[in-house]
Parts: C-alpha cells; structure tokens; sequence
C-alpha cells in the first residue's frame, strides 16, 4: 500500500485530534511556523496541511489572526441527549450499574444535584484556605520545586493525631499516612491485609464507593445487614465470622454511616471490636463523617475501643472542609510500614501546599468555630429536607433522622423502582442517588438516597415538588 504524502499524514493527524475533541472549535490550529518546528517540515509542507484541514470544512482561516477550528458544514453536532441511557456493558469489571449511573449523572443538563454528599461549596471556608495557599506560597517560593514525603506533611500529621484525642483516639503523628482521601486510605487499607480473591464483609446498604474499590481489587464482598438506627448488625455479623467462608477483613462507618446515617452505640463499637479480634478479622473503620456529628462532644471511634491493633483507621476532609484538595489519612497500626510502602509505589507522597494551607487553619480555634457553624446549617438543611420529603412523595415514604452529616436515606413505597425513578428525575435535571447502587444485592431498588448539603431555597423545593410529582405518576 502507498504511503500518504507528508502533508496528508499531518493533516490527518490534525483531522483526528478534531474528531477525538482534543483540538475544540473555536480554538486556534499551532501556527504555520510552529508546525514547521514541531514536526520538522517545510513551509509549503505545513501550508499544504491547512489547506486540506480547510478542504476538510474543519478550519477557518482569519485574516491577521491564524487558522481556528470550526464545525464541518456538513456534520452539525447532535444536540445532546437529556438523560443517556444506561450503558452497563461498558464498565464490566468495576461494578457496572454504579459506572453507569454516575456517567449519566455527569451531564451537563443537571440543573439540581440531590446525589452529592458534599456540603454546598459556600459552606466551606475557602477564602481562609485560599489566603492560606497565596500565605504559604509567598513565604516559600521553593515549596513546589521539592517532593513531599510519602507519609506526608509532618505538622498536619501531628494535628490530626491531637484533634483525634478529643474522641479518646490515639493515632501517633509517625503513623499517620496522608492519602487523596479516604478513598486512597481505605485501596491501603485493602491492599495491606488482603490479596485478590480474600473476602471482605461491608454494611449493607453500603456506599457504593466501597463496592467499587472492593470490585477493582479482586475481593469478594459479603453484605452484612445494618440498621438506620444502630448500624451494623452485630448478631448476623457473628453468624458469618463462624461460617465456612473467612473474612479476611471488615469495612465499617461507625459514626454517620453512608447512606443509613447511623451512629454504633459505643456498646456496640466495643462488641465489634472484640469480636473481629477474635475471629482474626481487620476491622477497617472509615470515619469520614465523624466531624459532622450533632454533637459537642465527639463520639468514641472503633479504634478507641480497639487493644490489639487490630483496627485501622480511615479518614478525610473531603466532606468536612475541602472537597477540592482531597486530603484524607490512614493510620495502620502495625500495617504501617506496608501501607507507606504501598502509598510510595502507587503514588508517592500527596501535594504539598494544600496540607499546609489546611493545617494552618486546623490549628487554630477558628477550625472548631467552624465545624460548629457547619453542623448547626447541616441540621436546619436536613429538617427542611426531611419536611419536604414527607410533604411532596407518596403517602408510605419514610425518610431517616441522622444525628448529623448531609444524607437521606429514602424509603418509598414497595411498587417503586429507585432506578426507573432516577431515570425519570434525570430527564428533568434533576440529579439523586438510586438505593440499587448500594448493594450488589438488588435488596434497595425501593429506596433513594437524597443529599442535604445545600442551603434549601425555593429551587430545592421545587425539584423536590418535581420529584413527588414523578413518584406519584408512577402510581
Ligand atoms: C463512607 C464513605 N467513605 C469514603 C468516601 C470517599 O471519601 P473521599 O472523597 O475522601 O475519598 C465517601 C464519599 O462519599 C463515603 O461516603
């Protein structure tokens, strides 16, 4: 086969990144000299190229100004679709039906977004954080030129350590690793005391992040039952430690669990604790919400009732302060030094100047003001969504009553499919979590789960007035 001419070649190569969307309309072609340099070429080489791109109908050339990109004549773009339907084929391998929602949850037509568990952004205190970025950076015009540690910044780490002992938890600062959220600590976590094909037991419901993590690295999942009201059930738990199958480890969110919203009396903390201790189990507790609990007083972690090391910790500023920076921490106990291994190989040490400019706000009294303020919006945002709730759906909906944090847990009548509902709520933009995603047991297809972390106003209640509508037409 003959090879194209030069020219041909190089056009072709500008058609592709045109089609793939890396060169978008509107924006301007490398200029003829910079294609000259780039790709070694001669002038009337490079001029050749545009003019193929402008027989092609894919670029315009502007008097004084260079060549820019613009739409084939003949191909206009397809208006996009409002709500994409569910592609699970694409996403075998890492739990198909949770990809698929959260892609068609991606569109740029969501007008009202009930599926995040974040705090609306203007509830962070991000003018504090960013002075403290432009702080730190003017103070240190060296801080982006040398790599951080894996286990990361050494005055965060300390910080963390002593706000932990408010809930009686000892975290020493040497073994505190900081990660890209609790998502990195608790992939760690996993990958520290289990190998593919192990069983790993979670809550159930259970945030489908963690079904995610525990798909991609080959571990089979065992649901355990959990209640909104008292968490994990620590009867059926035990049932399962004594059967045949063993479970290598146990992932649990004791305080504000997701998206129950549940909080483990410490009775019970104690119990499971000692319990997979004994069944030679890792009790893998993910505290990510632990801040946002109503509550002057914090509450125990497992980890404070843990006296065999047995209990790693997991934790993140991702809901509490910064969702943007995703800065989260581990501490292993005596995993320790394969979790800082295992961060070191996967992805070295997190960003600097973030860790920073958080742990000079975290270390003054402002921090708690903060958290305080935060808590007291959270609980009015929850009433008023609750209220709404049970004012608009169906008569035999029954939301919970967290102590805290940003989550609804929804249960609707039995006729109704959370999926077929999500679809519906998504041809109208309006975003929510579907209850089938939280089990890879189809045990909450009658379930959805609504997030509070925006000042409710008259668009809220309007979508919520919107979503009754779609429920009761539904019969
Ligand atoms: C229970 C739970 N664990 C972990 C995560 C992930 O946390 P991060 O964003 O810090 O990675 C979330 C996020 O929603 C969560 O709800």
């Amino acid at each position: 086969m003959n090879t194209p001419p030069l020219y041909r070649q190089l056009a072709n190569h500008y058609l592709d990144a045109i089609r793939s969307g890396t060169l978008k309309t509107g924006e301007r072609l490398p200029s003829i000299r910079l294609m000259m340099e780039k790709h070694a070429v001669s002038l009337s080489t490079a001029v050749q190229v545009c003019r193929e791109l402008e027989d092609y109908g894919v670029l315009e050339a502007r008097p004084r100004s260079g060549n820019y990109i613009r739409q084939p004549d003949s191909a206009p773009k397809p208006a996009p679709a409002l709500a994409p339907a569910l592609d699970t084929s694409l996403y075998a391998g890492i739990h198909e039906q949770v990809c698929a929602v959260l892609k068609a949850s991606q569109h740029s037509t969501i007008k009202v977004n009930f599926a995040s568990a974040y705090c609306a952004p203007e509830l962070y205190p991000l003018k504090t954080l960013q002075d403290n970025m432009i702080k730190t950076m003017r103070s240190d015009a060296y801080l982006l030129g040398a790599a951080g540690s894996t286990c990361g910044n050494g005055a965060l780490r300390n910080i963390l350590a002593r706000r932990a002992l408010a809930s009686k938890t000892h975290l020493a600062p040497e073994r505190i690793v900081i990660t890209n959220g609790a998502t990195e600590a608790i992939n760690l976590a996993l990958r520290a005391v289990t190998r593919p094909g192990d069983t790993v037991a979670v809550e159930s419901p259970t945030f489908y992040g963690l079904l995610q993590i525990l798909e991609s690295l080959n571990l089979r999942v065992l649901e355990v039952p959990a209640s909104a009201h008292t968490g994990l059930n620590l009867a059926a738990l035990q049932l399962l430690l004594q059967g045949p199958e063993r479970i290598k480890a146990l992932i649990v969110v004791p305080n504000l669990q997701n998206p129950l919203g549940s909080i483990m009396p410490d009775a019970n903390k104690a119990r499971l604790v000692k319990l997979c201790a004994e069944h030679n189990t890792v009790l893998i507790e993910d505290d990510t919400y632990g801040d946002l609990v109503d509550s002057e007083q914090p509450l125990s972690t497992l980890k404070h009732w843990d006296r065999t090391d047995n209990v790693i910790y997991c934790a993140s500023l991702n809901k509490t302060l910064a969702p943007g920076m995703r800065l989260g921490w581990i501490s292993a106990g005596k995993w320790h030094d394969r979790v800082e291994m295992l961060k070191h190989t996967q992805s070295r040490g997190c960003e600097v100047l973030s860790q920073l400019a958080v742990s000079e706000f975290m270390r003054t009294p402002s921090y708690e003001r903060y958290l305080r303020r935060l808590r007291k919006t959270l609980t009015v945002q929850r009433e008023q969504m609750s209220t709404a709730i049970s004012r608009y759906f169906p008569i035999g909906t029954s939301v919970t009553h967290p102590q805290g944090g940003t989550l609804l847990w929804v249960e609707l009548p039995r006729r109704h499919s959370s999926m077929v509902f999500f679809q519906e709520a998504l041809k109208v933009g309006i975003q929510i979590s579907p209850g089938d995603i939280f089990s890879n047991a189809n045990r909450f297809d009658h379930f959805v789960r609504i997030g509070c972390g925006a000042p409710y106003s008259p668009r809220i209640d309007e979508a919520l007035q919107t979503l009754g509508r779609i429920l009761k037409n539904q019969g």
